[in-house]
């Protein structure tokens, strides 16, 4: 893998940048874009992804899970999130995977991941992921919630490029039982550090707020949410926690 690293120090975005690579055709087979700095980092819908330069892990890795099908494609964010907090776990950061893209620990959120797949019939073609953790960054004046960062955590400064090196690790671990078809042990490990699993929450959907509890995500990646004791299911966009 290491040889499949292209690294910057400024970039707009690298998912940008790996999409670019991809259109070029200048690569064949898996990579990754790695960057110390972006000045148009995106996060979903039309969020920005801002960071401090030199501080943060910011990269895109490009794989061909052409072994999932358009529906499986969630598994690809269970098995990312899994590699995250692994790593995160590592330093005895425990942190949770909050639905459907973020990374937080009890003091805010630490990192997201924004996945593009490129879709050509019932298959995947290629995905592009990308991942931005809180590495070395104390302060967070830019960020509308509160933020922690594995520095912040752990009382000591890290290096957000031998970080990235061991979360290649980790990823490459998942990436391979997701290959492997360990459909099951990716779910239960990912049902056991999801975030508020099985707690009395309180969430926005399109008719207003309401209290309900997570039971769960289903085949396709929607939330399953028990409410009056009927379970709803809910897409990226339709349900926020507040
Ligand atoms: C989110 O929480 O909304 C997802 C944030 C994803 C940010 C990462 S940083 C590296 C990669 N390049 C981008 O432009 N975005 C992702």
């Amino acid at each position: 893998m290491k040889r499949n690293l292209i690294t910057y120090e400024v970039l707009d975005s690298t998912n940008s940048e790996a999409q670019r690579i991809i259109s070029a055709g200048s690569i064949s087979g898996e990579f990754i874009v790695s960057a110390g700095f972006q000045h148009h980092g995106r996060g979903h819908s039309t969020n920005r992804w801002v960071s401090e330069p030199g501080r943060n892990l910011l990269m895109s890795w490009v794989v061909f899970p052409a072994f999932l099908s358009v529906n499986q494609q969630f598994q690809l964010s269970k098995a990312v999130s899994l590699a995250i907090t692994d790593m995160l776990e590592s330093f005895s950061v425990h942190c949770r995977i909050k639905w459907p893209n973020d990374i937080v620990c009890d003091s805010g959120k630490i990192g997201g991941i924004l996945i593009e797949n490129s879709l050509q019939g019932g298959e995947i073609r290629h995905s592009i992921i990308g991942i931005g953790l809180n590495i070395d960054q104390q302060v967070f004046p830019l960020f509308p919630r509160p933020a922690a960062s594995l520095t912040n955590e752990t009382g000591k400064s890290h290096d957000p490029v031998e970080v990235r090196d061991s979360l290649i690790r980790y990823l490459i671990r998942w990436y391979e039982k997701l290959k492997g078809g360990e459909k099951g042990s990716i779910d239960t490990a990912y049902l056991s550090r999801l975030f508020r699993l099985n707690e009395s929450s309180v969430f926005i959907d399109g008719s207003g707020e309401f209290t309900g509890v997570i039971s769960g995500v289903n085949e396709t990646g929607e939330l399953l949410v028990r409410r009056d004791g009927n379970i709803h299911t809910f897409g990226f966009h339709e349900i926020k926690m507040c």
